[in-house]
């Protein structure tokens, strides 16, 4: 069976970015391949935490990736720092990465720009974290959003390096990015990703917005002075942003949309996307409110998952370190 691994930072409440472009694709991979899901919690270290809210973000994520569909019993899902073995790997293949690889990463450079006042050593190899989170389970398929191609580029380059001087050790992973919702823009200024870090709100929607904030935020949507709706990313950004969202929620393809709406307004395509992204989420908002009641659950899944993850883990650990020539604790 296929290997699939793939995470999400608990960094704050996820966006309908985070859905489309990378959690309902894991959902039908869970029937077919050997999938483990990560709660990325050692990655959002690289921005000062709160300790008290790092912890319920860990957990509720943890709520939401079952909430969306994922099903622990079919994959593992587990926290990144339950299994030491993500850092271990991280420090080894920190050796067998170059500092200019790293300073062409285009995330470090937006968030270095961002967060001037702490450009820390993690936020430079962070792409060496995720590299290890991968290679560690020797990952064929990780599905994300365009926005981490450039991370799953170096982690191959540094899995063919260290193959390359130790023979096999590694499997080169492939990315799996998908065709509609790859990369989902502001609604306020389409030409940025939408971010959960955005200061204007309504830029981005979250899955846990209630239904009338959703509403709401797609009807103030930024689109263009035309009239016509139709897909041009280069002209009409906003518009096609829409189209995009529209496509991937409900499976239409682009000309379809465009049939659909020919001769119509705006107002009717924000609310009719708007609507579709509503009703994406009801069902999703309600197993979530169920099982973030039930945190004894919750922990009962990590601490059986991360057992397993860490058995996986270690094999691939142990050969790594007998290769370079750690010697074996005996
Ligand atoms: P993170 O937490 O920023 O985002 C999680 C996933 O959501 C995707 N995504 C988007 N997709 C479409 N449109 C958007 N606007 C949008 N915003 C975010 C991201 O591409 C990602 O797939 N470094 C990673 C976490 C990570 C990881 C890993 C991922 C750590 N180790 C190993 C895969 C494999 C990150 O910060 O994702």
């Amino acid at each position: 069976k296929k290997r699939i691994f793939s995470g999400v930072q608990p960094s704050g409440n996820l966006t309908i970015g985070n859905y489309l472009g990378a959690i309902k694709n894991w959902i039908p991979m869970q029937d077919e391949f050997e999938c483990l899901y990560c709660v990325v919690d050692l990655h959002t270290l690289t921005v000062r935490q709160n300790p008290a809210e790092l912890r319920q973000r860990s957990l509720n994520l943890l709520a939401l990736y079952m909430a969306c569909g994922l099903d622990p019993q079919k994959c593992i899902l587990f926290l990144q720092s339950h299994v030491s073995a993500h850092s271990e790997l991280a420090w080894i293949l920190n050796c067998y990465t170059y500092m200019g690889e790293l300073n062409r990463m285009t995330q470090f450079k937006d968030k270095s720009a961002k967060h001037s006042d702490n450009i820390n050593a993690g936020l430079f190899t962070y792409p060496v974290l995720m590299a290890a989170d991968i290679l560690l389970y020797q990952t064929e398929l990780v599905p994300i959003g365009q926005d981490q191609k450039q991370h799953l580029e170096i982690a191959r380059d540094i899995a063919e390096r260290f193959n390359n001087v130790y023979g096999d050790t590694f499997t080169i992973p492939e990315p799996y990015i998908p065709k509609i919702g790859a990369k989902i823009m502001s609604l306020q200024e389409p030409e940025k990703k939408m971010s959960k870090s955005d200061e204007n709100e309504n830029a981005y929607v979250f899955i846990l917005d209630k239904e009338d904030a959703v509403l709401r935020k797609f009807k103030r949507a930024v689109t263009d002075s035309e009239r016509e709706i139709r897909y041009d990313e280069v002209n009409k950004p906003g518009v096609s942003n829409l189209i995009s969202i529209y496509s991937a929620v409900t499976g239409k393809t682009f000309s379809d949309i465009e049939k659909e709406f020919d001769g119509r307004s705006y107002g009717d395509l924000k609310e009719v996307a708007g609507q579709s992204v509503a009703e994406m989420l009801r069902p999703v908002q309600q197993k979530y409110n169920d099982l973030t009641a039930n945190k004894d659950y919750l922990n009962s899944i990590l601490k059986e998952n991360s057992e397993k993850a860490a058995y996986m883990a270690r094999k691939t650990l142990s050969k790594v370190q007998r290769k370079i020539g750690l010697l074996p604790r005996s």
